[in-house]
């Protein structure tokens, strides 16, 4: 299928816009001001001090007309919403699970999958670790490991599906603890830690094909799975004149359930559900929810979240919106790296990584690389960025050590729908000029480490 969006060949955003938030430009002073204040951490910046905001691409998209019509419609009844039912309906059919449990967010559904499916000892496997995931995993007894290929851990590897399963690493485990310890594997669509990189569809059917032999359940974080979807339409062979929506349930039918931030791919600002087929599970967290998020048919959302939701999904699906998407973080991407900006490889779906292992190889990997990298672009030009590294991997709970992951990347996360190729061409020639003065930049002293997921409020000095 040949998708044409515009009468030419570029691509263009498939919408108009409609109401403009206006941005403040700081000086130098300001931001070296926000920036001690904020302990060198971007996450403890206030927005205001922002000029471009790369932080995340979770809850910051731009709503639709008929989402923000859709918050009209809420049903606001603690209990059997209409939306609620309407969200379940779209689950339904785009994803193709059975039963739905809302949730305020992505972790709060990993909460309850954890919870309900590990028990002390276990061992979960999944593609490479996000945050809050391995988090609630180990929190709930189970040792994460990865079993994802090594290829994902090389920022320079051209691999075009660097999200798969290594499936002798999987069953290199399953066979040394049983598989009566593994509950289940924790699979990531475009996973976001290595770079936003997809798993293709051959590798999901192997998979499943060894599950479904060792009866361990795939459950899936379906956070960017229709953006994975687009690229097993671009690269993997017979995919090219199917549809998203026909590979998204393609990918969900070899699962068992998921769980998603809908703050992503559902371009909604907050919200979340976990979702699968067994009835048994589903009783279980249909239990779990009104403990820690709300009654099960709203989790701890508002009626009007769970529309837009619904909504949201219709849209992520089209083709355009994707392609756009897409589009624009390789128009970043590919100005990076044309002027020399070491960056992880192929370009993902979410966001651009840089490599500051390359970018800054005079600053060791305990001196946190990454978080100064973030802390100096702001600095330079009011971007707010993520430290994706040493500072997001914590500690080894065994050992006490830093875990100084091989990937130590600074992401440059787009926000869907929300900036313009002129705000990519300032956040470009601010990278690229960051880079020409390299070696000006060292590296950070923390000097306050949080218990649990301490990149989110770490605080750092100069060094
Ligand atoms: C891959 C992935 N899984 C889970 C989460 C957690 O979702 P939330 O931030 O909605 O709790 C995120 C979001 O940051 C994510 O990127």
């Amino acid at each position: 299928m040949e998708i044409q969006h515009t009468p030419h060949h570029s691509w263009a955003e498939p919408y108009k816009i409609k109401m403009v938030e206006l941005l403040r430009v700081t000086t130098r002073e300001e931001r070296e001001q926000a920036i001690r204040e904020a302990g060198y951490n971007t996450f403890l910046l206030r927005s205001r001090d922002v000029y471009i905001d790369l932080l995340t691409d979770s809850g910051t998209s731009a709503m639709s007309d008929r989402q923000w019509a859709g918050l009209m419609m809420g049903d606001e009844a603690y209990a059997g919403s209409d939306n609620f039912y309407h969200l379940q309906d779209a689950v339904r059919e785009y994803y193709g699970y059975k039963y739905l449990i809302p949730t305020h967010q992505g972790r709060g559904a990993e909460h309850l999958m954890s919870r309900i499916m590990i028990k002390p000892g276990d061992f979960v496997p999944g593609n490479m670790y996000f945050t809050t995931t391995r988090l609630h995993q180990e929190l709930a007894g189970g040792n994460f490991v990865d079993v994802i290929i090594d290829q994902a851990h090389d920022p320079d590897s051209r691999h075009p599906f660097k999200g798969n399963v290594d499936m002798e690493k999987l069953d290199r485990l399953v066979q040394k603890v049983g598989a009566d310890h593994v509950p289940y594997i924790s699979l990531e669509g475009n996973v976001n830690m290595a770079g936003g990189q997809p798993f293709s569809m051959k590798n999901l059917r192997e998979l499943h094909e060894y599950c479904r032999k060792h009866d361990i359940p795939i459950m899936l974080d379906a956070t960017r799975t229709i953006e994975n979807a687009w690229f097993i339409r671009e690269r993997e062979e017979g995919y090219r004149d199917k549809s998203l929506r026909v590979i998204l349930r393609e990918i969900c039918d070899l699962t068992d359930g998921c769980t998603m931030s809908a703050k992503k791919d559902l371009l909604v600002n907050i919200g979340g559900f976990f979702a699968c087929n067994d009835k048994e599970l589903f009783i279980k967290a249909q239990n779990m929810v009104v403990v820690y998020e709300g009654l099960h048919t709203y989790g701890g959302l508002a009626g009007r979240d769970m529309e837009a939701m619904a909504i949201g999904m219709r849209e992520a699906v089209m083709e355009e919106h994707q392609s756009a998407r897409i589009g624009q973080v390789r128009y970043l991407g590919n100005k990076l790296r044309d002027a020399g900006v070491p960056i992880v490889n192929p370009i993902g779906s979410h966001a651009i990584f840089l490599n500051a292992r390359e970018f800054l190889p005079h600053v060791d990997q305990d001196d946190y690389p990454a978080q100064a990298l973030a802390a100096e672009l702001y600095l330079e030009a009011g971007i707010r960025t993520m430290e994706r590294g040493n500072v997001s991997a914590g500690r080894d709970p065994e050992t006490g050590q830093n875990r100084r992951p091989a990937l130590e990347l600074v992401r440059l996360t787009l926000p869907r729908r929300v900036y313009t190729q002129a705000h990519l061409d300032v956040v470009a020639e601010s990278v690229i000029d960051l880079y020409a003065r390299r070696e000006s930049i060292h590296g950070l002293k923390m000097t306050y480490e949080p218990e649990y997921l301490r990149f989110f409020q770490a605080r750092f000095e100069p060094l």
